[in-house]
């Protein structure tokens, strides 16, 4: 094929499944490469249903770990974990006004890292007043040091009658690729299944991890009926969850699904799950948002395995 020819077709495979289609490869030369060189496989991806682009399994969260203040020393281990991330193939880094200074932590660590084109941004507005919105929203844009965001969430439903007008509009005149709510820690699961039947959002973010099941019951089968992109949040219950397990051995047959500790079983649990998109553990550790990464690679767990893994946890 000549190069023309090439260059058109790549433009059409482009329009027609978006940027994330593409190998990771070919967007971000380090993706699906350890840093030994060694090539290691892309993460697993889910479809968001509203237009089919593909993200991988686990993304990364930035509540307290990238709140690190001006210190220097933390600043750049915020950019290695980044640099880890993308590395691994990431692609979604979630955050928030209300997360203290993450926000800047992410825009300092994408322009070093040269990730801008390559991240899936999802912020949040998180205001009372519907009027402020915009003005939070163009802040948190220019801390992030990126031209428009992928996903803008309205954090915890805080007044979200007055912002998804905003972030509508604003995904129609094409400064938004995509809309959402949040909660988390099954608060207002009724009024975010409400919201779920009523508007056209992309997106809903809640907790969801071996513990935290709530949402399997209506919330999770009404994301896949009415094609809702679901993000998983609080996969470790801020760690906690983690800290219990690894009182206990790994079962043996954690083996049979790929899993190297509890982090990876905790996650492959999460996203095994066929409503579920993505999870997004945060991290301050370079060695554990590889391990993170890792749960989108291998076998996943199939709907027997995932009742064993739930029982398993809820026995010890
Ligand atoms: N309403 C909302 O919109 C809402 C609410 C809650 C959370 N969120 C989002 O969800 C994200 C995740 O939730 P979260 O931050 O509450 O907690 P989390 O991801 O459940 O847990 C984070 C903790 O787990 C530890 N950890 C991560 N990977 C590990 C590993 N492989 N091995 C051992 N420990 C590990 C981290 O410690 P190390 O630093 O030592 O790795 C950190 O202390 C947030 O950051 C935020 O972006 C949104």
């Amino acid at each position: 094929m000549a190069a023309s020819q090439r260059t058109a077709s790549l433009r059409r495979e482009f329009l027609k499944r978006g940027l994330a289609a593409l190998a990771p490869s070919t967007l971000w030369p380090g993706a699906g490469h350890a840093q030994s060189g060694a090539a290691t496989a892309a993460p697993a991806t889910r479809p968001v249903p509203s237009t089919g682009e593909q993200l991988p399994l686990v993304g990364l969260g930035s509540w307290i770990t990238f709140n690190v203040g001006n210190d220097r020393a933390a600043r750049d281990a915020c950019t290695e974990v980044m640099r880890a991330f993308f590395e691994a193939g990431g692609r979604m880094i979630d955050s928030s006004p209300m997360y203290g200074l993450s926000q800047s932590v992410i825009g300092e660590g994408l322009a070093r890292i040269g990730a801008a084109a390559r991240v899936f941004a999802a912020d949040k507005v998180w205001i009372g007043s519907g009027a402020r919105g915009p003005g939070q929203i163009e802040e948190s844009r220019r801390l992030w040091r990126l031209p428009r965001f992928d996903l803008l969430q309205v954090h915890n439903l805080l007044a979200w009658e007055e912002h998804l007008p905003t972030l509508f509009a604003m995904k129609a005149a094409g400064r938004l690729r995509y809309v959402g709510i949040t909660t988390s820690e099954g608060r207002r699961h009724r009024e975010i299944e409400s919201i779920m039947q009523s508007q056209p959002i992309d997106f809903v973010q809640l907790s969801y991890n071996l513990l935290d099941r709530d949402a399997e019951d209506r919330i999770l089968p009404l994301a896949r009926e009415r094609g809702i992109a679901v993000i998983a949040n609080r996969p470790f219950r801020e760690g906690a969850l983690l800290r219990g397990l690894q009182r206990h051995p790994l079962p043996p047959w954690a083996a049979e699904i790929g899993c190297d500790g509890w982090a990876q079983f905790a996650l492959k649990f999460i996203v095994s799950h066929p409503a579920v998109t993505c999870a997004i553990p945060a991290t301050s550790s370079v060695a554990h948002v590889r391990q993170n990464m890792g749960a989108a690679l291998g076998r996943q767990p199939d709907a027997a395995m995932r009742k064993r893994m739930a029982a398993h946890v809820e026995g010890l």
